[in-house]
């Protein structure tokens, strides 16, 4: 009895042990297995944004989306099996950057077959993005591997939205292990790409916390009425749009945020004071960024033998 509970007790220890050991990701997950993977990727995303500038803001928001759970799984198509994220209220006719990450994939297959996740591609992809764009680096922990299956529904309930308040966005980023401040951090990834009407009208036209010269520039492409310009873009940052620096900040000090959600961060309430800071210092701002995006990147990923290689980012191995 008392042999069989202490073995009990060692089983246990050693899975503990196991698990935790296989959780880690590590910045020299490839260095062995797959020598060229980061430069394969970082040389085709400089090319995918030096393309299309908005191309950076894209690939960054897709590994936001597939991070609350790191798994490549936004990646996926719907089959008969599972609906995937795609369709999502956050991502439909939203997420942009399927594409590249496809060619990436492509790529990254030819120099090593079935060893680089999708999951850590699109980790790579954000931060060289970030690069790309005149914004800092940091170091990519990797080894994340790729989801079996992908739920619209988690999707859903996970992913913040543009009509959320203070308290909502708090809660949603609370969900998953990030404070305020990283919050705050992560948010000045609006510094780069473009939003749709859709998402900004009612600020623009019912919020009064918003620069009325600004609302009523931006009113001029995105009319009143739902249905009509609902995809008409505006860039998330007004002052420099292509340019990864900290006027998101500045812009919310002076009430040009785009979005109900971005002006929430500095609207009297408890993040005012790390959007003032990140605004008056980018170096403040840069580093803040570059550690929670590290930290957002741990976000439940999966490791060792759970999920698998995918060899098409956009469906699981068959
Ligand atoms: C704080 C809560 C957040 C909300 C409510 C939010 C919401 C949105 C919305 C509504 C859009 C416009 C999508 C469209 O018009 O199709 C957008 C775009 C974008 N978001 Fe967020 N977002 C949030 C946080 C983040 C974070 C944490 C990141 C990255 C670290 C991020 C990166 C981006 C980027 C780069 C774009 C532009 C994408 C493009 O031009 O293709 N967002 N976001
Ligand atoms: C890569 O490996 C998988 C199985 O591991 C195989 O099905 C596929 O044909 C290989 N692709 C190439 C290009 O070698
Ligand atoms: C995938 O399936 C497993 C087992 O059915 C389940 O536990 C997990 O929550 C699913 N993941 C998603 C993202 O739906
Ligand atoms: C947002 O917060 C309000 C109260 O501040 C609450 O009534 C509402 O249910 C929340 N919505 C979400 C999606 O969390
Ligand atoms: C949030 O987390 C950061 C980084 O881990 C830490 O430095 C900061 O003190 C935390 N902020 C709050 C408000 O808890
Ligand atoms: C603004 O608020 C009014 C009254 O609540 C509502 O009817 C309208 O749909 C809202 N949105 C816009 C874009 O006017
Ligand atoms: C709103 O923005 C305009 C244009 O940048 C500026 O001239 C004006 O002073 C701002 N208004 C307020 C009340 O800050
Ligand atoms: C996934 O869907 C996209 C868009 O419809 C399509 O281009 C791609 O070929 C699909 N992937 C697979 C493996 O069918």
């Amino acid at each position: 009895m008392a042999s069989t509970s202490c073995l009990s007790i060692l089983v246990l220890v050693v899975a503990l042990t196991a698990s935790s050991a296989s959780a880690q990701l590590s910045s020299t997950f490839y260095d062995t297995s797959c020598p060229n993977a980061l430069s394969t990727i970082k040389s085709a995303v400089t090319t995918a944004v030096n393309n299309e500038p908005r191309m950076g803001a894209s690939l960054l928001r897709l590994h936001f989306h597939d991070c609350f759970g790191c798994d490549g799984s936004v990646l996926l198509n719907d089959t008969a099996t599972f609906t995937g994220e795609q369709g999502a209220i956050p991502n439909k006719n939203s997420l942009r950057g399927f594409t590249v990450i496809d060619n990436i994939k492509t790529q990254v297959e030819a120099v090593c077959n079935q060893t680089v996740s999708c999951a850590d591609i699109l980790a790579v992809a954000a931060r060289d993005s970030v690069v790309a764009l005149g914004g800092p680096s940091w170091t990519v922990l990797l080894g994340r591997r790729d989801s079996t299956n992908a739920s619209k529904s988690n999707a859903n309930s996970d992913l913040p939205g543009p009509s959320f308040n203070l308290a909502n966005l708090t809660q949603l980023f609370a969900n998953k292990g990030l404070n305020v401040t990283e919050m705050v951090a992560l948010s000045g990834g609006h510094t780069i790409g473009q939003a749709q009407c859709r998402f900004f009208r009612d600020h623009i036209y019912n919020d009064t916390n918003i620069n009325s010269t600004f609302a009523s520039s931006l009113q001029g492409n995105c009319p009143q009425a739902s249905g009509s310009g609902d995809a008409n873009l505006a860039p998330l940052d007004a002052t420099s749009a292509t340019s990864f620096d900290n006027a998101y900040f500045t812009n919310l000090l002076s009430q040009k945020g785009l979005l109900h959600s971005d002006q929430e961060l500095f609207n009297g309430g408890a993040a005012d004071t790390t959007v003032q800071s990140f605004a008056s210092s980018s170096s403040a701002f840069s580093s803040a960024f570059a550690a929670a995006m590290v930290k957002m990147g741990n976000i439940s990923p999966k490791t060792g033998t759970q999920g698998e290689i995918r060899l098409t980012c956009s469906k699981v191995n068959s």
